[in-house]
């Protein structure tokens, strides 16, 4: 009898550890022209650091879905995600890339009740984009970026997800005026459907990670307009660079994802 009480502790010990060691399920959303198929690296590296860790990446709004309005995007994901966090009681890592790092930050700014523990901007135009890139010249062939703004700026262009975090610093008061899903993020411009202030990030957990450098010197920053800096003021904001990765490797390459990532998803 006292040998079976013992494999019970022994057992009851076990389910502990098992309990203790286990990671929260993480979340991964994909970013512009990708699906949920070019994340099986990344998903290695996850379960090859942290073994069982229930991974799953939205296959949603791919490749030239990914082309759609964000907010429309944002209640896509939503509506997949929301689901997973309900089932992970200690909630769940976010790791958004690119575009998706922008449908992320629109997820958190309108959902109240998130529990995300970590959420990680992997290489997201968080300050949004004014440059060229081999997409722009697909899409828009006959624009240069210095007058992209024409298109972009119009009702008809803020259908393109690309023209809604468009941020072209020679045309502000158009930018302000127009972008439907930045300038309302950054609370540049009133943001009825966003609640809480300042910060409405909101959740003591957040982590921000960005690959851009010019993230930190933004007025947005400075002025603390949605919440970045006092996250950064109470030391939930990490930067991490990682010098000579091309931006479409950022979710592939190991020395990012061990120099960047896998510290946060505990
Ligand atoms: C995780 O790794 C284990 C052990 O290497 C393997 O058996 C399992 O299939 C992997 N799971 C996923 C989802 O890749
Ligand atoms: C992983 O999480 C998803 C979403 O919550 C759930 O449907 C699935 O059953 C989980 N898988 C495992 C192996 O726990
Ligand atoms: C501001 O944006 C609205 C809606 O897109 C548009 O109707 C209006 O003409 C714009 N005003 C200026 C000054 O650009
Ligand atoms: C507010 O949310 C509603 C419902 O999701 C949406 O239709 C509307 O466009 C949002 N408004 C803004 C300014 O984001
Ligand atoms: C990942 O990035 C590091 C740092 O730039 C680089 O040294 C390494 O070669 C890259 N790995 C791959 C497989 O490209």
């Amino acid at each position: 009898m006292r040998e079976t009480g013992l494999l019970v502790c022994l057992l009851a010990s076990c389910l502990l550890a098992a309990v203790v060691l286990s990671h929260r399920p993480v979340i991964i959303v994909h970013g512009l022209f990708d699906s949920s198929s070019d994340f099986i690296t990344l998903s290695r590296f996850i379960n090859q650091s942290h073994p069982g860790t229930n991974v799953t990446v939205i296959d949603l709004f791919d490749r030239s879905a990914s082309l759609q309005p964000l907010w429309k995007q944002v209640e896509g994901f939503k509506e997949a995600i929301y689901p997973i966090m309900q089932n992970a009681a200690d909630g769940v890592h976010l790791i958004c890339y690119s575009q998706g790092g922008l449908v992320c930050r629109g997820i958190l700014s309108t959902l109240p009740d998130h529990n995300v523990h970590s959420f990680i901007s992997l290489s997201s135009p968080q300050a949004g984009q004014y440059g060229d890139t081999d997409y722009l010249k697909y899409l828009f062939p006959t624009f240069l970026k210095s007058n992209l703004y024409l298109i972009c700026y119009t009702a008809v262009g803020q259908r393109v997800s690309i023209c809604n975090y468009w941020n072209d610093p020679h045309h502000r008061d158009l930018y302000l005026n127009s972008s439907d899903y930045l300038a309302l993020l950054n609370n540049e411009r009133p943001n009825p459907n966003c609640t809480g202030n300042p910060g409405y990030i909101g959740h003591p957990y957040c982590r921000l990670m960005n690959g851009d450098a010019f993230f930190y010197t933004l007025q947005v920053f400075l002025r603390d307009s949605f919440g970045l800096k006092t996250l950064y003021s109470r030391g939930d904001l990490v930067m991490c660079s990682v010098p000579g990765v091309e931006h479409v490797y950022w979710h592939s390459n190991e020395t990012v994802y061990k120099t960047c990532i896998e510290k946060w998803l505990t």
